[in-house]
């Protein structure tokens, strides 16, 4: 093993390179934890990246900037014809197959906190479901068993955790008996970390021997994947196509057989789901054209006059909203951990505690530091063939976001126990209106309508809270 004072005297040269020697500044003063933990630390960080980073990202700043020639994209449409939803019937047959045949896996991306939602944890501990409060984490695992049962067959499930929740993660999975799934087929991996960068270029220490490190975004997905082992488990287990998926979104159709389908017909390397915009000024990216390339517009970076611009009929030319829903083919995974395809960095300035000089801990009121993330859509600019197939957002994104008003826990349950009622219907119940009782059935029970309808018709009435298993 290669000792402390080795280990410091490597790592202090790669700094002093990459001119960030200062993050050894309080080394002396440090406890030997602290200087542990410090080593820790920076042997995590690639400095050339750094480099890399504060050269083209911060110096320049230009390049942090949207600048790509849009264009709308053609998705296929929700059936409406004969003739389409007999397609569609095709393709989910297709599904069905790659399903039953144990070719797909599911990939869940859950590094986030909870904080927009002032939740301290996990995002996808907290509880969600309108009768029973099931954890969005519970919500989704469920539909992913009642998936393995109805097709008999086993559905891998990788989970994406970041430093600051793995922990917390794992003990919730842990304490709810992995909330009847198997615990061979839950893989656990975290996404890597990378230092923000001051306007100079320099790393930020914001405690003595510690430095401000950020997760590096959900694009950090594909290196993870390659270095945690579980893009070979994929591969041991001959896994081809991979559902991914946001732990956001309450009413994600988990491994969706059309969608399957249709991705799998055209040989596609990676799929997009997309939802009409409820708005112009929908907080959703919007999937299309950049300079000839697939990819995601993120909101912010579309124009005011893109954001509103209207087609001939009338609709939103950049309409195409993505719900980040994906199918991704392992074999596409492993060209980028093979070929070291980099993703794009996107920068964020934003406000980062720091400790001074002095050792004080100062808190900015303007933007001092500049934080780096991947995102899993700039993949698409690989592909060679791609799907992008619309949806009904009432039956497939409702995500929680915000603590309260547009895309809250409120509108969430709301959504879901529409979408039920919806279900209750169709079975022959009529529902209490106005106000919409609260509806839920576990996907245990049935996973889609006509499910439901086979297992459970009747003529009452739903007028107060319903719950079915
Ligand atoms: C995201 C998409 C947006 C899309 C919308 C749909 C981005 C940049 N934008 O917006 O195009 O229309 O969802 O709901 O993603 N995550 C990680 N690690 C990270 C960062 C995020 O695992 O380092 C996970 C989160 O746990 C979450 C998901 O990625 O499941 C989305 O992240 P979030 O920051 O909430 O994205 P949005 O801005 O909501």
């Amino acid at each position: 093993m290669i000792s402390k004072q080795a280990a410091y005297h490597e790592l202090y040269k790669s700094a002093q390179t990459a001119g960030q020697s200062h993050i050894f500044r309080d080394w002396d003063a440090l406890s030997e934890i602290q200087q542990q933990q410090l080593l820790l630390q920076i042997k995590s960080i690639h400095f050339n990246e750094i480099t890399n980073l504060a050269q083209h990202h911060i110096h320049d700043d230009e390049s942090t900037h949207f600048s790509g020639k849009i264009e709308p994209v053609h998705a296929i449409p929700i059936p409406k014809t004969t003739e389409q939803k007999l397609i569609a019937q095709k393709m989910c047959h297709i599904g069905e197959e790659a399903l039953q045949s144990g070719e797909v896996g599911v990939l869940l991306v859950a590094g986030g906190q909870g904080s927009r939602l002032g939740f301290d944890g996990p995002k996808g501990i907290f509880p969600i479901t309108p009768v029973l409060q099931k954890s969005l984490f519970h919500l989704h695992a469920e539909k992913i068993k009642a998936l393995s049962v109805k097709y008999r067959t086993r559905l891998p499930f990788y989970i994406m955790t970041s430093q600051a929740n793995h922990a917390a993660t794992l003990a919730f999975f842990a304490k709810h008996d992995y909330f009847g799934l198997d615990s061979a087929d839950v893989f656990f991996f975290q996404q890597g970390m990378l230092p923000a960068l001051d306007g100079t270029g320099k790393m930020i220490i914001d405690a003595p021997g510690h430095l401000f490190m950020n997760p590096n975004g959900h694009g950090g997905v594909l290196e993870a994947l390659a270095e945690s082992g579980a893009l070979a488990d994929m591969q041991k287990r001959g896994l081809q196509h991979i559902y991914y998926f946001q732990v956001d979104n309450v009413l994600a159709k988990i491994c969706d057989p059309v969608f399957l389908g249709y991705h799998i017909e055209a040989q596609a390397e990676m799929s997009s789901k997309v939802v009409a915009k409820r708005d112009a000024y929908e907080k959703v990216g919007v999937i299309g054209k950049i300079d000839g390339k697939l990819g995601v517009i993120e909101y912010s970076d579309l124009s005011e006059q893109d954001k509103t611009a209207t087609t001939d009929t009338g609709e939103l030319r950049y309409n195409a909203g993505s719900i980040a829903i994906h199918i991704i083919d392992v074999a596409f995974i492993q060209q980028f951990a093979q070929h070291d395809l980099g993703l794009p960095w996107h920068v964020a300035h934003k406000k980062i505690p720091y400790l001074n000089e002095d050792g004080q801990l100062v808190q900015p009121d303007a933007p001092n530091g500049y934080k780096f993330e991947k995102f899993i859509f700039d993949a698409l600019a690989f592909v060679n063939k791609s799907v992008v197939m619309e949806v009904d957002r009432d039956e497939e994104f409702s995500p929680v976001k915000n603590s309260t008003g547009e895309d809250s826990p409120q509108t969430a349950q709301q959504a879901m126990s529409r979408l039920f009622a919806k279900w209750l219907r169709q079975a022959g119940f009529t529902i209490a209106e106005p106000g919409l009782p609260k509806i839920e059935i576990s996907s245990l029970f049935a996973t889609d309508a006509d499910e439901f309808c086979a297992k459970f018709s009747g003529q009452g009435k739903i007028d107060s809270a319903f719950y079915i298993e």
